[in-house]
Parts: structure tokens; sequence; C-alpha cells
């Protein structure tokens, strides 16, 4: 056996160069030995403290991946609040706060420190005895969430500080998801098709509020530090400007473009430049931060309600341009329904060439007032699809046109029609070829019928030289077909009828699905696969039998009957079974309720759950032969805890009933559907 001391020596070592390369790529975006040269000393040190645990320290380098899940978050008091920020939208409104502050300060002059409002999550670190000791969210500002277990898997957040550091202390960032690490992490998530995070905060406050660490581990998050909360035993800078650099000696990562000025100009100039670099930037912003410099004055200055007189967050403009609306073109979807967008002259918006943006329904090009010709102010937000916010009308001239939808189809010429309850309008012609072509793609698409190879280019090409008019026909393909069509060779055709040959074997699910009946989506067909044991089963379905269903409507009923009605959609089941595509279940999805895979749990949810409503969770929930209930109680398996959740949390903390975040919860599921 190797002496301890020895050991103890070489782990000792080990831990400062592996902080301190830590320390140079998480904080410094400077690394200075490769990703495998670092993984080998993490790797080393892990050997050695697996076999003699009792080196492991809590701050260790080892001890940020994979805690196991935490039973709930605790709540943590805030000893000084966490504060909001007042907005100023124009250097005027900047100006004024500045007029006010120096009045208030009767004519003493101040500098000014600029930062970039991070566009993420609050969170607060306190470090106890050079220990980071508690990670806590901003909640209400007074007392937030203990999330200590997530905060350790982040890296540029050191877990200890050096000597010279106060002993007790608490310092105050934005945590947040770079816009890279969002973009993979939506990729990621497509794949997996879990749904996806609107933007790069919901998804950064999404992975800090998990149960379980290592899910928040596997997300590429980061933080800069903006301010120091209290502290307590040793004297520190009394300017924030020198709070920030004595921060960041300390270890922690502050923001590199944080600037000081003297004068309000100087700050408005500095946050000119930042408005256009802002695209270029490696994460969001939404503003620029403008604080008081001397601190002794931030104290005079004091607090409004919730936000300090001494800071302001300046917000930058909603990132938009003008451009004249050309016309407004009409798609025709899966279902019919006439879906207006605009055709712009092209225009540059924020580093972006954008020649077309959302127009949702007739009664919202309306409600805007937004007529064709017109200039309109079109605004890109995040990665979503560009939208127009509305008219510039002092530009409007006589020619401008007020759009109506037509009343009748632009693809096939049949009736259109608006049902009342509905915003959008919709061809009333189920056979027409737009609606045929868009219920082709939905068919052959991954979560339906899966059929490889066959994307929607090569519908469209085979929709348009007529060699299908609905998905049954791509069975009836030949290789002599294919061939005709353009850049297709003798392999990628054998491939093609190779792939759409291996779809006939879809679990029934997928069929119902890609089907493509009307507010049938994936859930609701795993839910019909479950009670009925075949197609023709289904289709002879009544609208009572569908309604004892948990969870299916009215609504859904009526749809369903009303598919298998239609002559056209019975032949093309026609058609498929001909085909040879199986339309029944196969004796190993004949599975007694018994069998499923969440038979005999019990599952009750708390809380507002962030990728589905409540509703289609309890259907999946029963979909997989569990039980979904409204209170806990002994019987209760597991609790999903959703945000803001309800006195059910405590309950179950008192009965100690096992609870999921809502990532646990979809991950259970999704390996129970496996
Ligand atoms: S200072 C008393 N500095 O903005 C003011 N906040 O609207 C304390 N934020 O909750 C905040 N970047 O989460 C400050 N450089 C920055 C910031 C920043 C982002 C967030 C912070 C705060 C919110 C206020």
């Amino acid at each position: 056996m190797k002496d301890i001391a020895e050991i103890k020596q070489k782990v000792e070592k080990l831990r400062p160069a592996i902080n301190y390369h830590n320390y140079r790529y998480y904080v410094l975006d400077s690394p200075e030995i490769s990703d495998s040269e670092y993984d080998e000393l993490v790797q080393e040190l892990k050997q050695l403290e697996a076999e003699y645990p009792e080196l492991v320290t809590p701050d260790s380098p080892t001890q940020r991946v994979g805690a196991p899940p935490v039973e709930a978050f605790g709540v943590v008091e805030h000893l000084q609040p966490l504060l909001s920020l007042a907005n100023a939208f124009s250097h005027k409104e900047l100006a004024a706060w500045h007029k006010r502050a120096s009045n208030l300060l009767a004519g003493r002059s101040f500098d000014l420190v600029c930062e970039p409002k991070i566009d993420g999550l609050a969170v607060a670190l306190t470090y106890i005895d050079n220990l980071l000791s508690t990670g806590a969210t901003r909640g209400d500002g007074y007392r937030g969430e203990n999330i200590t277990h997530n905060l350790r898997t982040i890296r540029s957040i050191p877990l200890s500080v050096p000597k010279e550091a106060p002993p007790r202390f608490e310092v105050r960032g934005e945590v947040y998801l770079p816009k890279a690490g969002f973009k993979k992490l939506n990729e990621e998530r497509a794949k997996e098709r879990l749904p996806l995070f609107a933007n790069p905060r919901n998804a950064a406050a999404g992975s800090v509020r998990q149960l379980d660490s290592s899910i928040t581990a596997r997300r590429p998050l980061d933080i800069f530090v903006y301010g120091l909360g209290w502290a307590e035993g040793k004297t520190v800078p009394d300017t924030h400007w020198e709070i920030m650099q004595w921060l960041k000696s300390l270890g922690f990562k502050i923001n590199p473009d944080i600037a000081l000025y003297h004068t309000v100009d100087e700050a408005g100039r500095c946050y000119q430049s930042w408005v256009e670099k802002r695209e270029s930037l490696p994460y969001e912003a939404d503003g620029m931060v403008v604080k008081v410099n001397p601190i002794a004055l931030q104290r005079e200055l004091g607090n409004v309600a919730h936000e300090p007189r001494w800071a302001i967050a300046y917000k930058f403009p909603a990132i938009q341009g003008t451009t004249r609306l050309v016309d407004i073109g009409i798609n025709v979807g899966r279902t019919g329904s006439l879906n207006p967008y605009a055709i712009l002259e092209p225009v540059r918006v924020g580093g972006v060439v954008i020649s077309q943006a959302a127009l949702h329904n007739e009664e919202d090009i309306h409600r805007k007032d937004i007529r064709i010709g017109d200039w309109v102010i079109v605004q890109r937000a995040g990665e979503v699809i560009p939208e127009i916010v509305g008219p510039v009308k002092s530009r409007r001239t006589r020619e401008a046109e007020v759009f109506s939808m037509p009343s009748r189809c632009p693809v096939c010429g049949a009736e259109v029609i608006k049902p009342e309850d509905e915003a959008m309008h919709k061809c009333t012609n189920a056979a027409c070829p737009s609606q045929a072509l868009e219920r082709i793609k939905h068919f052959v698409d991954r979560g339906a019928m899966d059929i490889d190879r066959v994307g929607e280019k090569l519908c469209q090409a085979l929709f348009e030289k007529s060699l299908i008019k609905d998905a049954a026909d791509l069975y009836y393909l030949t290789k002599e077909q294919l061939l005709g069509l353009d850049k297709m060779a003798d392999k990628s055709a054998s491939n093609v009828l190779n792939s759409i040959e291996a779809s006939k074997d879809r679990p029934l699910a997928r069929v119902i699905f890609a089907l493509g009946i009307l507010h049938v989506g994936e859930e609701y067909a795993e839910l019909l696969a479950e009670n009925f044991a075949s197609i023709n089963e289904l289709a002879r379905a009544t609208q009572e039998s569908l309604l004892s269903l948990p969870s299916i409507g009215p609504k859904i009923a009526d749809s369903i009957t009303a598919f298998f009605k239609q002559e056209g959609n019975r032949h093309i089941i026609e058609k498929l079974r001909k085909a040879g595509v199986r339309l029944e279940k196969k004796k190993a999805e004949e599975v007694k309720p018994a069998e499923l895979p969440l038979a005999k749990l019990e599952f009750v949810i708390t809380g507002k759950l962030e990728f589905f409503p409540r509703s289609e969770a309890e259907a999946r929930i029963k979909t997989l032969g569990g039980k979904a209930s409204s209170d806990v109680t002994k019987k209760t398996s597991y609790v999903v805890v959703g945000a803001d959740p309800g006195s059910k949390l405590a309950k179950a903390q008192q009965l100690g009933i096992k609870m999921l975040s809502e990532a646990e919860f979809l991950h259970m599921l999704n390996q129970a559907k496996q």
C-alpha cells in the first residue's frame, strides 16, 4: 500500500492545478492545456479519491458533477434583498435618472459603471470560510430557492475562494446559457423529440431548477458576476468598479465589457456602441445597466420600493427594421387552413436579411391595420420567425390595399369558410392538392411513418409529376418512376424504395398519427393505439366509445369519426392495406394494462409545467398505464414538481414521497415508451 501522506500530497497538488486550468478555461476563456490533458488530470484525481475517499473535500473539482437528486428545493432567506431595476428606454430617460441622482446628492459628482444587462437569471452565492456554501435564486427578492447542488456544476463558479477573501460574503450574478450552447441544446432536444426552449433565458432557468444536478451539469451554463451582496469580517473596496476588479481577483467571472465613465453622455455613447455590436456578442443581452460608482453614494441614494435609485437598466431597442409590404401570400396547410404571410422588400434587420414574415390570420392583419403596399415595421426576437409590428401610417399612400382572405382556395379554387370558433380560414376541399401534399409530407415525417430518404423535396417532386396523389401511392412507386426524376441515380432509387418498404411495419400509434386526423397528435395517437387493436376497429368506433377514453373530448371524437366517414380517407386506408402496410397491432403491442410500463404507479402533479399542459401530462401517464391523481396520499408513487409548486409539495415532503422535476418526469416517460 502506498504511503497515505504521499497520496495526500499528490491530491493536494492536483486540485489547485485543475482549479487553475478550470479558471483559465471557464473564467478567462484562455486555456493553457488541451481538453484531453485537462481530462487526464481530472481522471487522475478521481481515481485517487475513489481509492482514498477520506481525502475527498467538498471543494474538490471532482465534486461538481452528478450529485444524487435532492428531495426538493429548500428556501433561502436573503440577508439583503435582491432588488430589480428601473428601466430607461431613451437617452432622455437615462439623463433624467442621472439628474435626479445628482440632485439628491446635492451636486456631488460621481463616476458611472456601465455593464451589459445579461438575459439570464439572478443568483446569490454565499461563501463561508472560503467555501461556496449556498447558491440561491432571486425568488421574490427576499426568499429564493436553494439551488446550490446545481450551481456547483457551473465551472465558472468557484467552489472555493482564496484565503484573503472575507470569511463570509455573498456575490450576485447572472447565470446564462451562451447563444451557441442554447442552439446546441435545442438541436439535441429536437433529435430526442423533446419540446424546444423558447429562448436562452428560459433554457437557463429550466436548467438550474432541476432536482437532478447531473441534468444541469450537461447544460453549458455560465455566469457573469455583477456585484457584491454583502461581506462580513473584512473591509472591501469602496467603489463598484473596484469591487468588480477585486471579485475578479478572487476568481469570479466578470463581464469583459464593463466600463467606467465620468459623464452620462459618455455612458450614452457606450450604449450606442453596444447596440451596434450586440448581435455579435456570444450571449443575449437586453440592455445596459448603469450604476453609480461610489458605494457610499449608492447607500445615500437608497431604494424606492424594489428598485435602487443608484442603478438603471437602459434597455436595447427591439431588433427592428422598416420595409415595404409587397404582397400577402397564402400557404394552405395540411388541415386546409389558409396561412397568410408577408412578402417583403428584402431588408437587413440586425445582420439578417428578411423577405418574409409571419402574419397570423386575417383578424390579426386587420387589428394591426396592415395594408398591402404599406411601409411596415418588422421585428426579430431571438431565434423566432420575424413578425410585423405594424404599419408606418405616415408613409401610407392611396394605393395601399386592405387585405381580405380569398373566398376561393388559392390552390384548388374550392370554397373557403371560416368556422366561427376558429381564427383561421379553411379550404373545404379535402382533395385540395396543397392539403394533399402537406398531408403526404406529414405522413413521411419523423414522428409519423419516419420514411428515411423521403423528405419534403422528394414528396413535392413526386407530387408535381403526379406520381403520387396521396401517401398510400408511395407504396406503389416503381424504380423506373423514381429514375425518371432529376438527380435520382440507381443506388438512391433503391435506397428510397427500401426505406418505403421498411415503413410498412411501423407501430399502430405511428400509423394513426401519420393519417393526419385533425387534432390527433402523437400523444392522442398513442392513446388510441392502446385502446383499439387496429385502424379498422378505430374506424368503427362510436362517439360514445371514444368519449369514454381519458382526455378525449367531443372535439377530438368528432374529428375522428368525421375522418373515417370520408370516402377519400377510406380509400387511402384501403390502398395502404393492399400495399401491405400493417394496420393493426403486432402481438407484442397487445399489452394488457397491467403490463404497461407505468402500471400500478400513481402520479400527482403540482405547480406549472413548462413543456406541456397538465392535461397532456396526465394523458401521457394514463396512456402508459399509470394513474394521475390530484391528492397526495400515502399511495402516491411520485409527485412531479413544476414551477411555483403548491401545498402538495409540503405534503409530499411530509409523507416522504419521491419527487421528480419536470425533466426527470419527461425522462421517465421517454424511457417508458421504449
Ligand atoms: S444589478 C439592484 N447588473 O437584471 C440591482 N443586474 O432587472 C441589482 N441583471 O435581477 C442588479 N445583468 O438578474 C445588475 N450587469 C447587471 C445585470 C443585472 C443582468 C439582471 C439581474 C436583476 C435584473 C434586474
